[in-house]
């Protein structure tokens, strides 16, 4: 996941990155010892994790560190500033599993809670909103999603600028053009992982 994310592209001086949900930390871990590893220069890190009990956890894990913020916080309901780099392993909740009135509110503010929507779908969407133009985003995904990112990509290409009007207000605004790109490169790095999986005899899960 590490080496995905910085492939060719090693964090800069300044570098922002976020984990949505970032639980005990694990990934962030992983992401500063690359860092120590390489000699690159640590980005800016901000794990956001809704759970009081892990996001506590992660917080002891990184009390001494400069770089690293954890944030008790709703990832789909709080604002949140831009980042070059976004990774993450994000819940996988069927709609089934929320309770009415979360539910309500985010198909209020999302374009992909649509239909039964499962909400790593929120997690695409609002990290796609926060992503740098030239940004990297690498996600763990479930097997479904190679064609769900297709379907999304239509959906934003057919009605890019209303699609995100009723989103969550944000600041600063989405990019349309960056976001285009940005779901054009998901969806290659999706058909790259199924050929890869296909090869290696065609796996369950995309770790
Ligand atoms: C699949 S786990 C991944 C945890 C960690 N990144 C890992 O790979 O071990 C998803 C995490 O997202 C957190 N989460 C779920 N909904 C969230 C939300 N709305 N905002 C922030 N975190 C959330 C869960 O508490 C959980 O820790």
């Amino acid at each position: 996941m590490v080496g995905k994310l910085f492939h060719e592209r090693p964090p800069r001086l300044g570098a922002t990155l976020l984990d949505p949900g970032c639980g005990n930390g694990e990934f962030i871990e992983g992401v500063l010892r690359a860092c120590q590893r390489n000699g690159w220069p640590e980005p800016q890190i901000l794990g956001v994790e809704q759970s009081p009990s892990r996001a506590q956890t992660a917080q002891r894990s990184f009390t001494d560190s400069r770089t690293v913020e954890i944030r008790e916080a709703d990832f789909l309901q709080s604002a949140h500033e831009r980042f070059d780099y976004i990774v993450g392993n994000p819940p996988y909740v069927a709609i089934t599993g929320l309770d009415p009135d979360e539910r309500e509110r985010y198909r209020e503010a999302y374009a992909t809670a649509i239909g039964r929507f499962d909400l790593y779908a929120l997690f695409f969407e609002q990290a796609l909103r926060l992503l740098q133009p030239d940004g990297r985003l690498v996600f763990i995904s479930p097997e479904k999603h190679p064609h769900q990112v297709s379907q999304w990509r239509e959906q934003f290409l057919a009605g890019a600028a209303t699609v995100f009007a009723d989103g969550p207000a944000l600041d600063p605004p989405v990019d349309v053009q960056a976001l285009h790109a940005k779901i054009g490169e998901l969806t290659l790095e999706n058909d790259f992982l199924e050929r890869a999986l296909a090869k290696a005899g065609g796996s369950s899960a995309k770790r």
